[in-house]
């Protein structure tokens, strides 16, 4: 799974300063490969998961990048995200059951944290699929 994972953090071709919400983080593997791409920049990685078991254990696998102000893990569900004034340029959610079940309601909850040129990156395994937004 991390091999797959990889994969999809090298194929979202993140910046430096970019600003990445990770959805449905898990244990964190995707967050870190994500604050990898970060390292260096002004660009921030938040992460949500509903499980607050979870979001403990991606915040201890990042530690160091949250201590660096690089990355942070909040327990929250898509449903009733309120994520301030974050906006993001890469939204990541990988086998997260509501974008398989309800893609349209799931985009359409992510919309918002979206910067106008923000983009959706949606995977199941299998079939793989990735949304971009429409400008
Ligand atoms: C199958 S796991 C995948 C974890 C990780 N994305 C990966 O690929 O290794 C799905 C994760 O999404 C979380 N999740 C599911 N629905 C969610 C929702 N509506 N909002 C936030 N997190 C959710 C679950 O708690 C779980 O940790």
């Amino acid at each position: 799974m991390t091999e797959r994972l990889r994969a999809i953090v090298e194929r979202l071709n993140i910046a430096p300063d970019d600003h990445v919400l990770v959805i449905g983080c898990g244990h964190g593997v995707a967050a870190t490969l994500v604050c990898e791409r970060l390292a260096g920049g002004s660009g921030r990685l938040t992460a949500i998961d509903r499980s607050p078991k979870m979001i403990a254990a991606a915040a201890r696998r990042n530690a160091a990048h949250v201590e660096a102000g690089r990355a942070e893990f909040l327990v929250a569900r898509l449903e009733e995200l309120d994520l301030g004034d974050r906006r993001f340029d890469v939204v990541l959610a990988v086998r997260v059951g509501l974008f398989h079940r309800e893609p349209q309601r799931a985009r359409a909850l992510v919309e918002p944290w979206l910067k106008p040129t923000g983009r959706l990156h949606a995977l199941f395994d299998p079939p793989a699929q990735t949304a971009r937004r429409r400008r």
